[in-house]
Order: C-alpha cells, then structure tokens, then sequence
C-alpha cells in the first residue's frame, strides 16, 4: 500500500508542485487547503500531470475539530507537510492580527490533531527571511534569527520555535524545516504555476505579466544597493527543485535517519542573482524583451541573500539542478499558458 501524506495548502504555488513529486515518487496524496488564495482547478493540472488525482478535503486548519474529524477520515496518514498559510509581506503589515491568528492557529490545531492521531512526521515550510540581512553571506543555518521585519517572518520565526518546544517537550513528533529562498518558475509541463491574484508583488510574475502586456512595465526597486550592478541579490530556485526536497525530507523522516529535535534545511542554490541579471536571463532564454525602469527602493527589501546549502547538499542529499535559463522558460511558458486560458 502506498503511503499517504497530507499537504496543506496543496493547491498553492509550492504545495501543488510537491504533490505532483510526492506522487511521482509513489506517495498517496492528501490536499487539505481552504482555496482562500487558490484554485479548485489545480487538481485537474495535477491529475494531468501524475495521471491521478490527490484526495482533497477544504478545510479551513483554524477550523479545530474540522480538521480533528478530517485526521480521523484518514488513519492511515503518515506524515505532514505544512504549506498553508498568508504570505502577503505588506499586507502582513497592515493586518497583523489576520497574520498571526491564521497562521500561528493553524500550525497550533495542526500539531495538536497529529498528537491526538499519532501522526508522527512533519515538515515545516519556512522562509529565509528568518535571517533578516544576514552579517555574513551565503547565510547557513546557524546564522543567528535577527529581528522580523514583518508579521509574516516573525509568523515563521515563532512557528519554528513552537515546533521546536513541542519536540522538546517530549511529544511523539519529528520535524524538519525548510527554508524557502525564492522559488520561481513553473512545472514544465505549464500545468500548474503560480497564480498570483491581483497585482503580483514578486518579481517574477510581475516580469512574465510585463513581457506579456498585462503590465506596462517592470519597476526594479532600486539600483543602489552595494552589490556588484547596484540592485538587491536573491537566490532564485526552482519550485519543481525546491519540492523534491519535500519528497528527500520525507523518506528521511520515514526511514528514521532524521536527528533528534527539528532539522533546518536552507533549500536554495547557493548562487546570488540581481534583479538586472534575472532581467537579462530572461530576455536570453525567451527571446521577449519588456519595458523596465529603476525606482526607488522597496520598503522592508534588504540588500542581498543567498543560501550556504551545503546542509541540505550533504545531510539531505539534494541539490538544487535546473539552471536559471530553463527555469525562466516555464515562467513564461506558464504565463502564456494561463493567458490563453483566462483571455
Ligand atoms: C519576499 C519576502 C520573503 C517571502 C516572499 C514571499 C522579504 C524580505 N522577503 O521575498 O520572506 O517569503 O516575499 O513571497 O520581505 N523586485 C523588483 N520589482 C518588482 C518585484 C520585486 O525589483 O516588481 C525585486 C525586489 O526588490 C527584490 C527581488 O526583486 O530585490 C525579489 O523580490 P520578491 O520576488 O518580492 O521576493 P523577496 O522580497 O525577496
């Protein structure tokens, strides 16, 4: 019998790409998502993908005995992988009560149900925004948590800790952490991508809506910061790489090769890419030139980040391999696709 694994926020931009790759690796899949800030429709990408369709529950994870009635359904569930949750930065801002309640209770309700059913394994979707700006670069995972500049960071930062004292506290419960740096592109088949709704506030969906004609041009927020060309450096990933390591921190877990506590993984590639050299890649690997123009820096942006992955490379045995180029093809590939469809 395959094992069954619940995603939550599934039908979401990373959860979806990792159900696709825990279901390719010979996993049964469980989505449980709200569709607040995403799709029924995803399913049927899935399905076209993998050939079957994951079991979906909508279920809001602030709902507590919801999700109590949604474990039992499932006896069978063998671990967890947690994506749901608000994401917005600014917006985090502006409602941190929103921020805070839904992702704090959800992770609380979540921990609680795999208590109550002796579901032993979880894995945390987290962000490098942990580290703040980092003293020293590329940032591994025993550079200190800096103050969050949002409510958002600060929601990860505590969802660790809250994890982290569960497990010390003794319960049944075995965790890894992953730190997320920015995960662009799309599946490439251009089944599933993201889908931002309204204004994309990342700058690879407002790149691909800009070269498509749906924005005017591309704001770079800034050409001033001290790094080689003067714009901010991210460490770009690949969301179909970044969700194979979900599947790699899952067979860990299962095989019982995890440490005691909860194990951090930064999931990046190692490599710092400018707002300017993501530009040009993408003009190299499309072919489609676009309007772009520099502005004024973004509020709360930092200079530069980029991942030391050489945790994940040795303990977890993954490695990040699609290069930029390819990546930015099924960006585009998936805006042209969803253009299509939406008119
Ligand atoms: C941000 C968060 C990160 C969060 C992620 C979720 C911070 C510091 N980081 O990542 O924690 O997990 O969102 O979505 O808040 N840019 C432009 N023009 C644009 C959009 C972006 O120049 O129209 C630049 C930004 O200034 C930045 C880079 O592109 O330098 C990447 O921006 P973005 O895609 O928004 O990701 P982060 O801000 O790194």
């Amino acid at each position: 019998m395959k094992e069954l694994i619940i995603v939550t926020g599934g039908t979401g931009y990373i959860g979806s790409h990792t159900a696709v790759e825990l279901m390719e690796a010979g996993y049964d899949v469980l989505i449980i998502d709200n569709l607040v800030n995403s799709r029924i429709e995803v399913l049927d990408g899935i399905e076209k993908i993998t050939g079957r369709k994951p079991l979906f529950e909508k279920l809001d994870l602030c709902d507590r005995q919801g999700l109590t009635d949604c474990f039992a359904r499932y006896p069978t569930t063998r671990a967890i992988i947690h994506f749901a949750a608000h994401k917005a930065v600014p917006e985090s801002v502006e409602k941190p009560l929103k921020y805070y309640e839904n992702n704090l209770l959800s992770l609380i309700n979540l921990l609680n149900a795999m208590k109550n059913h002796g579901v032993r394994y979880f894995v945390f979707s987290s962000s490098c925004t942990v580290y703040g700006q980092p003293d020293k670069l590329p940032v591994t995972e025993e550079s200190p948590i800096k103050k969050a500049t949002s409510p958002y960071g600060n929601t990860k930062q505590i969802s660790e800790e809250i994890i982290s004292d569960v497990i010390a506290a003794g319960d049944a419960i075995e965790a890894i952490s992953l730190r997320y740096f920015n995960p662009i592109g799309a599946h490439p088949s251009a089944h599933i991508g993201e889908l931002p709704l309204g204004v994309p506030a990342n700058l690879v969906p407002y790149l691909t809506q800009t070269a498509i004609g749906v924005r005017e041009e591309l704001r770079v927020f800034g050409d001033d910061y001290n790094t080689h060309d003067g714009s901010a450096v991210r460490d770009y990933i690949n969301v179909v790489d970044l969700s194979r390591a979900h599947v790699v921190s899952i067979n860990r877990l299962l095989a019982g090769k995890n440490a005691q506590g909860i194990e951090v993984f930064n999931l990046g590639t190692g490599k710092g890419l400018s707002v300017f050299e993501i530009i040009k890649a993408f003009v190299n690997a499309t072919g489609v030139e676009f309007k772009y123009r520099v502005v004024n820096r973004r509020d709360g942006d930092i200079e530069q980040v980029y991942a030391d992955t050489t945790m994940a490379n040795k303990v977890l045995g993954w490695k990040a391999e699609i290069p930029l180029e390819e990546t930015l093809r099924t960006a585009w590939k998936w805006e042209q696709t969803i253009r299509n469809q939406t008119g």
